[in-house]
Parts: C-alpha cells; sequence; structure tokens
C-alpha cells in the first residue's frame, strides 16, 4: 500500500471526512456473486476509486446475469476477471495471479451459495479460488432475500467464515427486490466502503516508519513509602502499549520502558522496566541517545517520598502521618534539553476548563514537539479504559481534537503528526 496525502489545501480528507484517519491507497480485489444488488457494487467501486484505492473485479458467473462484465471493465479501468484458467474453454485467469499485489478482498454483494463454498473451502470459481488463495484481510457484505438470510445454513455460514477472520458487513433491514420487508438487503455501498477501510487500518499495512527508532514510556511510576507501600497513580499503560503496537506495525524498531503495566507484551517489541521515577528517568536518558522519536506516555510522579522507611512502617498510635516529598525529575524536560535531533512527544492529562491552554504551555515550557492532551474530567478519556478522548498540540500552531475512539486509533493518529517530523534518514525503506 502506498501511504496517502492525508488532507487537500482545505483541510479536508479525500473522504470528505475532517481530520479522519485514513488508510493508506490499498489494491483491493473486489469479488461480486449473483444478486440483484450486484449492481450496488458499482457504486461501491466508484467511491472506494474515488478514496484513491485501486480496484480489480473478479465475478461469479451468475454476478454476469445481473451487471455486465464490461461495466465493471469500463469503471475500474482494467479488465474483469471471471473464468478460472481453462474454464468454459474461455481466456482465463490464474487465481494466484488476481490475488498478487493486492492488500485486501472484498466481496460484495456475496450471496449465501457463494458464502457456503467459501466457508467450507470449496474452490470451483474464480473468486473462490482467490478467497482460499488470499492472505490478506477479507470484507463480505451479504445480499440475499430474508429468507436465506434467516436460515440456520447462513447463519452456520457466517459463523464459520466469522471464526475464519472474515471482516462480515451485516446487511441492512429494509424492503428487498422480492418486495418483503426484513433483513438481507445489502449494506450502503459508504458503509461498506468504511468496513473496507476500517479492515485496512487493522492491517497497518503501511511501514512508513521503517527504520525509525521509538521509545515510548508507559505506564505510571510507584514511589516507595515503606517496602510495601508507595505513592502511585491509576495509568495502566494501555496508551502506551497501544503506540507500541502501531509503531511496531508501521515497521519501527520499538523500546518500551514501562513501569508497573500488567499487559500482555508483544513479540518484536524490546522491554525495559522502570518502576519508579528514578528508574525512569535513567532507562529513558540510556535508550534516548539511540532513539529518533520519544513518546513520553508514562505517567511519572511529580513528587516521591525523601526517603523510603525500610520494611514495613509500623502503624503509629499518631491520628495522622506526614510523609515528606521531594521533586523528580522532569524526565522529558530533562531529555529535551539533552536532544541532538530526536522528535519529543508529552502527554498532558489535565482536568476540566482551559486544560489545552495548560497543555500547550506545557509543551513551550518543555521545548518538546507536540503534546497530546487529554482531560481526565471527561468521562472515557485518559486512565484505564480501551478508549480515549485526545487533542494533538503542535507542531507549531496545529491542533487536532479528536472525537473518542480506541486508544490504537488514538495512537495511529499521533504517529500521523509525529512521523513527518522525523528525520528522513532515518527511512530505510
Ligand atoms: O508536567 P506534567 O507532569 O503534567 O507533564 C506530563 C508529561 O511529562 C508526560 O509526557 C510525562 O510522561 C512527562 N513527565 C516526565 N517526568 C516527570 C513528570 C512528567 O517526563 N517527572
Amino acid at each position: 500500500m502506498r501511504p496517502r496525502a492525508r488532507e487537500d489545501e482545505r483541510g479536508i480528507s479525500p473522504s470528505g471526512r475532517e481530520g479522519d484517519t485514513l488508510p493508506a491507497v490499498a489494491e483491493i480485489l473486489m469479488g461480486v456473486t449473483g444478486g440483484i444488488a450486484a449492481y450496488k457494487s458499482l457504486d461501491v467501486l466508484r467511491i472506494l476509486q474515488r478514496h484513491g484505492h485501486g480496484v480489480s473485479v473478479v465475478m461469479t458467473h451468475t454476478a454476469e446475469r445481473f451487471v455486465g462484465s464490461a461495466s465493471f471493465a469500463a469503471l475500474s479501468g482494467r479488465e474483469v476477471g471471471t473464468h478460472l484458467f481453462g474454464d468454459a474453454g474461455q481466456p482465463g485467469y490464474h487465481h494466484l495471479d488476481v490475488t498478487g499485489g493486492k492488500d485486501l478482498m472484498l466481496i460484495a454483494p456475496a450471496s449465501a451459495n457463494t458464502m457456503s463454498q467459501m466457508a467450507t473451502g470449496a474452490a470451483n470459481s474464480l473468486l473462490t479460488s482467490c478467497y482460499l488463495a488470499f492472505r490478506g484481510p477479507v470484507v463480505v457484505a451479504p445480499a440475499m432475500n430474508t429468507a436465506m438470510w434467516l436460515h440456520p445454513a447462513t447463519a452456520r455460514t457466517i459463523e464459520t467464515l466469522r471464526a475464519d477472520g472474515v471482516h462480515l458487513v451485516d446487511p441492512d433491514t429494509g424492503l428487498l427486490a422480492d418486495g418483503a420487508v426484513g433483513p438481507g438487503r445489502l449494506a450502503e455501498p459508504a458503509v461498506i466502503v468504511a468496513a473496507v477501510e476500517a479492515a485496512l487500518a487493522g492491517t497497518a499495512a503501511v511501514k512508513d516508519m521503517a527504520g525509525v527508532r521509538v521509545l515510548i514510556s508507559a505506564g505510571g511510576t510507584r514511589e516507595p513509602i515503606d517496602a510495601v507501600r508507595y505513592v502511585g497513580n491509576h495509568s495502566s499503560g494501555r496508551m502506551g502499549w497501544a503506540l507500541a503496537a502501531a509503531a511496531y506495525d508501521r515497521g519501527a524498531e520499538v523500546v518500551v520502558v514501562q513501569a508497573n503495566v500488567d499487559l500482555p507484551r508483544q513479540p518484536g517489541i524490546r522491554y525495559v522496566n522502570a518502576p519508579t521515577a528514578r528508574e525512569m528517568r535513567d532507562a529513558c536518558r540510556a535508550e534516548f541517545t539511540s532513539s529518533d522519536l520519544l513518546l513520553m506516555c508514562a505517567a511519572v510522579a511529580d513528587y516521591r517520598p525523601v526517603a523510603a522507611a525500610g520494611g514495613k512502617m509500623d502503624k503509629a498510635e499518631a491520628e495522622s502521618l506526614t510523609v515528606a516529598l521531594e521533586r523528580t525529575t522532569d524526565i522529558l524536560a530533562e531529555l529535551a534539553a539533552l536532544r541532538d535531533d530526536q522528535v519529543l512527544i508529552g502527554f498532558a492529562v489535565e482536568h476540566g476548563p482551559d486544560g489545552l491552554g495548560r497543555a500547550r504551555a506545557k509543551r513551550d515550557r518543555k521545548a518538546v514537539d507536540i503534546v497530546v492532551h487529554n482531560d481526565a474530567a471527561v468521562a472515557g478519556a485518559a486512565f484505564g479504559g480501551p478508549d480515549n478522548i485526545i487533542t494533538i498540540i503542535g507542531p507549531g500552531e496545529a491542533e487536532i481534537a479528536l472525537p473518542r475512539m480506541s486508544k490504537r486509533a488514538c495512537a495511529e493518529h499521533i504517529l500521523d503528526a509525529a512521523r513527518p517530523l522525523v528525520p528522513a534518514r532515518t527511512v530505510s525503506a
């Protein structure tokens, strides 16, 4: 896949959705099966093309009875595959030639018949042979009459396809070609395209960070009061983990300096344990010189007990206890002062009104390129959960406020903002 220009000069993305994540331009193999909805595939094709994707079409013989292959050939500007090599004495295609170089396979509309062949592994048409031979993500948009859709055999097929990792685009409920009203109508073309682009984003086939050395701090430090107690925070490490996975999938070399994160570790990523602010500072300093991009996502304690008591402090008779705290080193500010040509990104969890202003001021004070703001007062943002609501402040005056989305999607946006700042020398691809 080729990365695509994200926005035109008006700041509007090619999909018309302002500020949206756009997957790279992809090569899509579109399968069309027999059904009255086949004509809607022409719209799907057109939208995919408008979004910059290349589309090659394969059709089943039944599909050709609904829409001529010439229509798809004219719109796609490419030959349309209908016959397997040698099939019916026609000039045919070899399925491996058809699937080669494709990033995703879409089947829309998908008939009950074709889906059941896919579920059983039959390869009796060019389309089903392509499906079996294809190794990338597959999106299937079923369309059929309500009785067929509701038949237990179809339900079994759908269950099998889902289990095989196929992305299903559920059919709509509405007026069908036979006059009945019920589920089975092909999903709207725009919905199908959105599913395709979501599946493409999940493949992260864009290796635009190949050769970039990324250092990520994640989790929350714990500053010991004694051998069993600490001063800590609610950071789960999920945002840092999402950044690490996204950077890794984009081809980066990733090191995660982690504090108290209890999440599964990913092969291919290097992890350094740094449970306290002091250890995190040491680990980050050690890794920083050989990094190109620092994402300082960890919630590092600003204060720590001056001296941790040895052993477990006894509960005294006194009604209160005062623990003297001292400032920790601001790791991000320190590394910014030491930087060679590294790109630095900080995170600012702010609470309530004017948080954005404070986050921007933080960016300037710490002399970093970007600060990612989130508002701890808003439900769904910040600590613990799977989602986040962030505003990316910088570089320069840029400010991108994003709606609530998964931390992985947030990570992709943050990397999109950071990537152009990383010096070109690190790009090996
Ligand atoms: O100033 P504040 O602590 O809110 O800034 C948050 C940013 O600074 C985060 O990126 C955090 O990882 C980083 N930080 C740091 N060292 C500290 C405290 C915060 O690097 N001691």
